[in-house]
């Protein structure tokens, strides 16, 4: 309930300047230091994909390195495998990559070829979504690997960086809004 928002919000430790202005640094450590509060939210998040006409997933995927961190565990309560999407350079070849923008830079996210069954069910985990562009790119890598991303979840979605913009026409959940671009 909105008491539990609450709550889980306090425990996201916003650092405005980091790693610099005009970024506002959403640190999700004190919620995982949080038992209770881990396993509601993991909890809400089962809730949420099982929601609308559950959407029967046959893995979790999440975004190194903070999607891991929730990715998961929602694996395990929803019973299903957990795909970790890796930043460049760390796996193996043959790897399929997707290159993408940061608010500052390039970035690029890895799966190796031939791990996703094809037409496998993908649900995407991640802590937070601002400008998109690391969910846009591991949405477009799990495609690229003949999985069909089924929907999206983030922990926070910061309002006002375009994310939830350009992830139109797909499945987006949020257990928290905050306005982003307002912040200092
Ligand atoms: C952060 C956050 C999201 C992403 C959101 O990851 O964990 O994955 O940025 O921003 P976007 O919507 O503008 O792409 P980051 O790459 O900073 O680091 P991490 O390895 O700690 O997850
Ligand atoms: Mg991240």
């Amino acid at each position: 309930g909105p008491e539990r928002a609450t709550e889980i919000r306090s425990l996201i430790r916003d650092v405005p300047g980091y790693p610099h202005e005009p970024i506002v640094f959403r640190d999700i450590t004190p919620l995982l230091a949080d038992g209770a509060a881990l396993a509601d939210v993991v909890e809400a998040f089962a809730r949420l994909c099982e929601g609308d006409g559950g959407h029967q997933v046959d893995v979790v995927a999440g975004m190194e390195a903070r999607g891991f961190l929730l990715g998961a565990p929602l694996a395990t309560r929803l019973g299903v495998g957990f795909l970790p999407l890796r930043k460049a350079g760390k796996l193996p070849p043959p790897v399929e990559r997707v290159d993408y923008e940061l608010e500052y830079g390039t970035a690029a996210i890895e799966l190796r070829t031939g791990t996703l069954r094809p037409g496998a069910r993908v649900l995407l985990v991640d802590d937070v979504l601002a400008t998109g562009g690391t969910a846009v790119a591991a949405a477009e890598l799990v495609e690229r690997c003949g999985g069909e991303v089924v929907s999206l979840a983030f922990l926070m979605e910061l309002g006002g960086l375009g994310g939830r913009e350009r992830l139109a026409g797909r499945t987006v959940e949020t257990l928290l809004r905050v306005d982003g671009a307002g912040e200092s």
